[in-house]
């Protein structure tokens, strides 16, 4: 199945989800509601509250009010977006001017806050203390993740260990708290709760890993973000890593020189640094591996209709190219 024939196939319950994420985010302050339905309604792919819903369907939990409970991932998302966005000065999301860009870093910044708290407020009509917990947790290891990345900003020395925890904080553990609250309010028992949580994990390595890779090798229209950027803005990513890492002391010192200052100009020999050391192959083939493991986890499951969607949802992140 293609990107976008899972999608498609799962064109219902985004509709669901797009109508509870408008109707949930009722607030009575005008800037509220444009800044949120302007990140809420600009065509993001719904990755999370897709993983939330499919896991408690798969799981025996059914049920409209499903949609609403999955508005809390994506505005989760929605508001580390906007913030990162500040974090980063980024004039382009999803192909249209940022937020930022339109109102300015201090209404972002609370309207993030604002979703953030919305998030929490609809999980606590979950009325499941674990799912709170899971929450809270979960948010308190993203901030780490974001601030662990601020920390490693321009950070040549960043190895592959270091990179993937920040990876893991910022966006795994989010994918992966979707799919394990999923399994408790589907009520299932310890072994698939575990299954499905790493299954997230493991499925939002990938999904960072690739989008990294997309970074350097991209097209900006499709990506509907700027390429080349995750350099400019200082971070290191796994390609660039390796590189570093295989890199003779001649090559490694070029790279090095290319990283502090990327120009247009030297994105053709940075392009081929990075081939000479197969570092684009290394990050896909480990991207490849966490994908293998998100499918084992799957074996916790029996023949359902979810398992099959979430076999083709891991090939379609691997390959995507947006
Ligand atoms: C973008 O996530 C941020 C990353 C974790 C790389 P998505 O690619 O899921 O964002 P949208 O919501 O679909 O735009
Ligand atoms: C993803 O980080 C944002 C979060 C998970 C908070 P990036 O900075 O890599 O995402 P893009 O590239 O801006 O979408
Ligand atoms: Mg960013
Ligand atoms: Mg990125």
């Amino acid at each position: 199945m293609s990107a976008k024939g899972i999608l498609k196939e799962l064109e219902g319950e985004v509709q669901a989800i797009n109508q509870a994420l408008v109707d949930n985010l009722q607030s009575h302050v005008p800037l509220i509601s444009q800044v949120g339905r302007h990140i809420l309604l600009s065509g993001g792919k719904r990755i999370r509250p897709l993983l939330f819903l499919l896991s408690a369907r798969m799981c025996g939990c059914r049920g409209a009010y499903l949609a609403d409970f999955s508005t809390i991932f994506e505005y989760l998302h929605a508001a580390t977006l906007l913030h990162d966005d500040v974090v980063d000065a980024a004039d382009v999301r999803r192909g249209q001017s940022t937020a930022n860009t339109i109102w300015g870093n201090q209404a972002v910044i609370l309207v993030g806050d604002f979703l953030l708290s919305k998030a929490l407020s609809l999980a606590v009509t979950t009325n499941q203390l674990r799912v709170l917990k899971v929450l809270a947790q979960t948010t308190t290891m993203m901030a780490e993740g974001e601030i662990l990345q601020l920390l490693h900003t321009s950070n040549l020395k960043i190895n592959e260990t270091e990179y993937l925890e920040v990876v893991n904080r910022k966006t795994a553990i989010l994918m992966a708290a979707a799919c394990q609250i999923g399994a408790i309010l589907g009520d299932a028992p310890p072994e698939q709760e575990e299954a499905l949580t790493q299954f997230g994990l493991n499925l939002g390595i990938t999904f960072q890993v690739i989008d990294d890779i997309l970074d350097f090798t991209g097209n900006e229209r499709e990506m509907g973000k700027p390429i080349g950027n995750d350099l400019k803005e200082g971070r290191i990513t796994l390609p660039l890593i390796h590189a570093l890492n295989q890199a003779t002391p001649a090559d490694r010192e070029r790279l090095q020189e290319i990283a502090q200052n990327l120009e247009p100009e030297t994105v053709p020999e940075l392009r081929q640094l990075l081939d000479k050391y197969g570092a684009l192959d290394h990050a896909r083939q480990l991207a490849r591996e966490y994908t293998l493991k998100a499918q084992g986890n799957l074996e916790a499951f029996p023949q359902v209709p979810e398992k099959a969607y979430f076999r083709s949802f891991t090939e379609e992140l691997l390959d995507r190219t947006y």
